[in-house]
C-alpha cells in the first residue's frame, strides 16, 4: 500500500472513494438526547453532499459506524464514505487510528483499490497526531492473515491518501506520515511472524527472519544455537529446548546510534516459543493449534527493533529473543527435574508447560550480562492474564516506578491498553521450593503474578518491566478496523517507552 499526502480541495479530488470522519456533537446525555452527527471537515461541498443522510436519523456517527454514498452530488469522488468517531467530546487520536482502519477494511473486500481520507478538522485533534495515527490505522487495517489461502480474494488497497487542509505545515505532516508508516509496517512485520505456523517458522527460521530484517534496516545482529547456549550455561533455556528435534535460537540484535556511548542501555527480551505443546505436562488438544503464537513476545521485540532502527532515537538498545520449541520427547525435561539457570539459581521444574519463564530467565540474565541498564520483556506467558483482564488489556508488571512511568505515559500515543498487575512478597512466597531455589509454577491462583515474580528474580536489581500479552496477542473476532489473527500488540508501546529515555 502506497501512503500519500494531498493538500488539494476535497470536493475536487477524483478518486474511487473519499472517506470523511463524523462525530456526534450532541452534548446532552440520556435516552432522549438525539444524536447530532456532524462531519469533521470545513469543506462546504462535502457537507452539502452528506446533509441528507446526516439529517435522516439513520446514521449516528457511532464509533466506527459507516455509511456509503455513491455518486455524491457536487464532488469529484465516485463514492463518499462517512466513518464515525462517536461522541466528539470523547474523540481521541486513537479513534482516528481505528476510523482509518475501518475505512480501509470497508474498502478492501469491495474491490476498491484506492481511497482518500480527509484529516479531521477538530481543535482537540492536532493534524500531525491525526496523520500519524491514520497512517498507522490504514496500514494495520490493510493486513490480513491469509497468506496461506490460495483462494484469497481480498487484495490490498493500493493507494491510501490523507487529504489535509492547504494551510497545514506540510513538512510536519510529511514527517508524521513517514513515522506512522514505519511504526505500522513494523507492527505488521511482527504480525506476519506471529501468523507463521510452527512448521514454517522454527526457532532457527525465526532467527534468520530477524537477521534478514536487521540487515535491511541496518542493525547489528547475531544468531546462536545449542553450542552457545551451553557455553553461556543457560540451563533454564536449554531445559525447554532439549525435547525438540529443532535446535533453539538465541537471537541478539543491537541498535547503537553514533555518538551515544553512555547513558541508559535498554534490554528488550522476548519469549520465542515457536510452538508450545506443554511438553511432558502436555496441553489438551483443544485450541493447541493456537500455540504457534507463543513467540508473539519475541516477534513484538523484533518489530520494535525494526521501528527503532528506522526512527533512530538517541539511546542504545539491545534485543534478546530466546526461541525454542516446547515438545514432549524421550529427551524432554520432566516435572521434578532440577535445572541450573545462567544466573546460578536452581529451578525445581513442577510443570513443563511453564516454559516461557524458563527461557526468559536466561534471556534477562544474558541481557544484563551484555550491559543492559533497564529491562523490558514481552511474553505470551500465562493463560491467567487472559482470565484476569480478558482480551482487552494486556498485563504489565514492574519493579521500578520511574521505569514504569515511562511506559505508562506512552500509552496515550500508542493507543494500546495495558493494566498494571501486582507483584509482592505474598506471590513470591508461592514459588519457593523445598528442593531448589525456586519452582517454576505457583499454582492456579494469581498465576500471572507468580509468573512475573519468577521473572523478577532474574531481573535482579535492574529496573524491569514485564508485559504479559497471552490474552491480547491473537484476535479471535474481527473488528471493523482490524482483521482477526495476530494483533502485533506491544510493538507501539515498547517503541514509545524506548523513545522516553
Ligand atoms: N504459552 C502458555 C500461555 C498461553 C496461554 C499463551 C493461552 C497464550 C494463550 C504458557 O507457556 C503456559 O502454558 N502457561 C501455563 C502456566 C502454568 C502451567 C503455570 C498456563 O497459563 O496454563
Ligand atoms: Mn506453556
Ligand atoms: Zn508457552
Amino acid at each position: 500500500m502506497k501512503t500519500l499526502l494531498s493538500f488539494a480541495n476535497l470536493a475536487g479530488i477524483e478518486t474511487e472513494l473519499l472517506a470523511v470522519l463524523a462525530a456526534d456533537t450532541q452534548t446532552l446525555e440520556g435516552a432522549h438526547a438525539k444524536p447530532e452527527p456532524t462531519l469533521l471537515t470545513s469543506d462546504e461541498a462535502v457537507k452539502a453532499a452528506a446533509a441528507t443522510v446526516l439529517a435522516s436519523g439513520e446514521y449516528k456517527a457511532g464509533v466506527n459506524e459507516t455509511v456509503l454514498l455513491h455518486a455524491p452530488a457536487g464532488l469529484a469522488t465516485k463514492r463518499l464514505l462517512i466513518v464515525g468517531l462517536g461522541k466528539q467530546s470523547k474523540a481521541t487520536v486513537h479513534g482516528v487510528r481505528s476510523a482509518a482502519g475501518t475505512a480501509v477494511r470497508f474498502t478492501k473486500p469491495r474491490g476498491i483499490r484506492e481511497l482518500v481520507l480527509a484529516v479531521p478538522e477538530v481543535e482537540t485533534l492536532p493534524a500531525t497526531d491525526s496523520v500519524r495515527a491514520a497512517a498507522q490505522g490504514a496500514i494495520l487495517g490493510d493486513f490480513d492473515a491469509d497468506t496461506y489461502r490460495s483462494d484469497r480474494k481480498d487484495q490490498s488497497v493500493q493507494s491510501f491518501t490523507l487529504a489535509a487542509s492547504g494551510n497545514s505545515d506540510q513538512g510536519a505532516l510529511q514527517a508524521a506520515l513517514d513515522e506512522g508508516i514505519i511504526v505500522a509496517e513494523s507492527q505488521n512485520f511482527t504480525r506476519s511472524l506471529v501468523n507463521e505456523p510452527g512448521n514454517k517458522l522454527t526457532p532457527m527460521m525465526l532467527g534468520h527472519r530477524a537477521g534478514q530484517m536487521a540487515d535491511e534496516v541496518g542493525l547489528k545482529w547475531s544468531l546462536f544455537s545449542t553450542e552457545k547456549i551451553h557455553e553461556l550455561k543457560m540451563g533454564a533455556f536449554w531445559s525447554v529446548a532439549q525435547g525438540s528435534e529443532e535446535p533453539p535460537a538465541l537471537i541478539v540484535l543491537r541498535y547503537e546510534p553514533e555518538g551515544v556511548t553512555d547513558g541508559p542501555f535498554l534490554g528488550l527480551v522476548g519469549k520465542g516459543i515457536t510452538f508450545d505443546t506443554g511438553g511432558i505436562s502436555i496441553k489438551p488438544s483443544d485450541n493447541m493449534e493456537k500455540m504457534k503464537y507463543d513467540m508473539a513476545g519475541g516477534a513484538a521485540m523484533l518489530g520494535a527493533m525494526r521501528a527503532i532502527a528506522l526512527l533512530k532515537p538517541k539511546v542504545r538498545v539491545l534485543c534478546v529473543v530466546c526461541a525454542a520449541e516446547n515438545m514432549p520427547d524421550g529427551k524432554a525435561y520432566k516435572p521434578g527435574d532440577v535445572v541450573t539457570a545462567m544466573s546460578g539459581k536452581t529451578i525445581d521444574i513442577i510443570n513443563t508447560d511453564a516454559e516461557g519463564r524458563l527461557v526468559l530467565a536466561d534471556g534477562l540474565c544474558y541481557a544484563r550480562q551484555l550491559g543492559a541498564t533497564h529491562l523490558i520483556d514481552a511474553a505470551t506467558l500465562t493463560g491467567a492474564i487472559g482470565v484476569a483482564l480478558g482480551k482487552v488489556n494486556a498485563g504489565i508488571f514492574a519493579n521500578d516506578e520511574e521505569t514504569y512511568a515511562k511506559f505508562e505515559t506512552g500509552l496515550a500515543t500508542s493507543g494500546e491498553k495495558f493494566w498494571r498487575m501486582p507483584l509482592g512478597e505474598e506471590y513470591a512466597e508461592l514459588i519457593k521450593s523445598d528442593i531448589g531455589d525456586i519452582k517454576n509454577t505457583g499454582g492456579r491462583y494469581g498465576g500471572a503474578s507468580t509468573a512475573a515474580e519468577f521473572l523478577k528474580v532474574f531481573a535482579e536489581e535492574t529496573p524491569w518491566i514485564h508485559l504479559d500479552i497471552a490474552g491480547t496477542a491473537w484476535i479471535d473476532d474481527a473488528k471493523p478496523y482490524i482483521a482477526k489473527g495476530p494483533s502485533g500488540v506491544a510493538v507501539r508501546s515498547i517503541l514509545e517507552w524506548v523513545r522516553r529515555f
